[in-house]
């Protein structure tokens, strides 16, 4: 397997360009079945992750072209043969789930297999299944797989217990198809969501309040869309600028939204960073120096958007273990995500855990060491941490990143940073 090693770097200086949202990419790739015509999307990012959903569209017979460096995916989703996601491609990514929705809304049937728990908890999958019964859709699980019926699929009152993210896509996709008018009260008002909302506005859906909790649905007959384009990554973009804050340097990341970022933003200021924001072309470009001391912040919970995203907390951890004093990170989405501080603290950091919350104590430098990646967003706080830290560091199990971060070295090393891949040695035959 790869790692990147990393060596104490210079404070990070330069632009960095966002690409698209992975997270915003999966669903739609998914919810383009939905639609009658083919569709080519726009600014997806070639990353692991985006290939694995794709295999996934060709596993149940569409035709796919992926122009991974001009960021194209062009779906043929009219024939689709087999109406089943398998077991071995959702364990590997569980956003395969996603497919669950899109399938039962156009083909009134499904079969998807369950996905396992991963590194961050269990994450089961009970509030999507709650969202599609309340569709009047009938589901069993059999064997590992979730088989849907829908027969007698109709809009519907659907209740979020949790406003989570994957459940909302998932009933918005099924309720685009469906006859009658549908609302998801207590839904997801991620960026992703809105994005996936309004993917399926531009081919016809009729969707409104994306982005706020109670978003209304009435069913359609067909969907089209020649065309779309995926938002940036508010995720990526977060992670480059707390690099840039934490080496203490000026890096300005183009082509991404601060509308998306604002609880991070303000955070990132909390810390003793200076944020200015350039509209550029109906985006943002987002420049972030720090010119004193990193200033510890009294607590950062993390939450539902529009709170802290549970998806930059350990990138902001590895920034406050060099703050001078003592910080609070409280994780309220996950139930596991505090893997990173275990190798954090092998690098010298402070951190206490508690409960769900991470006591961090600053300390006045990090040392390099080997250290192991749990899952994505852990391993690029541990790669951020390698570029303050003494010596060298060298970052196992990169596959994560490669799910999650396109171009990771090439960005980071056009910021001035001493990174570089170590390609794990074929076994001679
Ligand atoms: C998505 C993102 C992930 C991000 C997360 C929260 C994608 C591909 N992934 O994941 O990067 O960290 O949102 O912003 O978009 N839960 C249940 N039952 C369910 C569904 C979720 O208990 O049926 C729990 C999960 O275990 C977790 C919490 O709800 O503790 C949040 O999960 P959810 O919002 O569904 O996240 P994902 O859609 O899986």
């Amino acid at each position: 397997m790869d790692s990147i090693l990393v060596e104490k770097s210079p404070p990070l200086s330069g632009e960095v360009r966002i690409s698209g949202a992975k997270n915003a990419a999966l669903p739609i790739i998914a919810a383009s079945l939905l639609c009658d015509s083919p569709v080519t999307l726009q600014n997806i990012p070639n990353l692991a992750d985006i290939s694995a959903m794709e295999r996934l569209l060709c596993s149940m017979g569409m035709e796919t072209r992926y122009e991974r460096d001009e960021g194209t995916l062009e779906i043929d989703p009219s024939r689709v043969r087999w109406l089943e996601a398998p077991y071995d491609l959702v364990r590997k990514m569980r956003a395969s789930f996603f497919v669950l929705g899109p399938l039962v809304g156009k083909y009134r049937e499904a079969k998807v297999s369950m996905p396992g728990g991963c590194a961050i908890g269990a994450r089961p999958v009970n509030i999507h299944l709650k969202a599609l019964e309340d569709l009047n859709i009938e589901l069993e699980v059999e064997h590992g797989y979730v088989v849907a019926d829908g027969s007698a699929m109709r809009g519907g009152r659907v209740h979020l217990e949790f406003p989570s993210v994957g459940a909302t896509e998932n009933a918005i996709c099924a309720a685009a198809r469906a006859p009658g008018e549908s609302v998801i009260e207590n839904a997801a008002r991620e960026p992703e969501v809105t994005d996936l909302a309004d993917f399926l506005v531009a081919a016809g859906a009729k969707i409104e309040g994306q982005g706020t909790s109670t978003i209304q649905i009435q069913g359609v007959d067909n969907l089209s869309v020649d065309s779309y384009s995926i938002i940036p990554d508010r995720i990526e973009a977060g992670t480059y600028l707390a690099a840039a804050a934490l080496t203490g340097g000026t890096v300005q990341a183009t082509h991404c939204r601060e509308k998306d970022l604002t609880a991070f933003l303000a955070d990132l200021r909390n810390t003793g960073c200076e944020v200015n924001v350039e509209p550029d072309g109906g985006l943002d470009k987002i420049t972030v120096s720090r010119p004193g001391p990193i200033q510890p912040v009294s607590e950062i919970v993390t939450l539902p958007y529009p709170g802290f995203p549970t998806d930059l907390q350990a990138q902001m951890m590895a920034l406050l273990c060099l703050a001078e004093g003592t910080s609070i990170v409280k994780e309220t989405i996950f139930e596991n995500r505090f893997m990173h501080v275990s190798e954090l603290s092998r690098m010298g950091a402070d951190i206490r855990v508690e409960g769900n919350s991470a006591i961090i104590r600053g300390v006045k430098s990090l040392s390099g060491s080997p250290v192991m990646a749990s899952d994505l967003r852990a391993s690029a706080a541990l790669l951020i941490a390698g570029l303050v830290a003494e010596g060298k560091t060298e970052v196992l199990r990169v596959y994560h990143l490669d799910r999650g971060y396109e171009k990771i070295e090439q960005k980071f090393l056009g910021l001035g940073a001493k990174v570089e891949r170590v390609r794990a040695a074929v076994p001679s035959k």
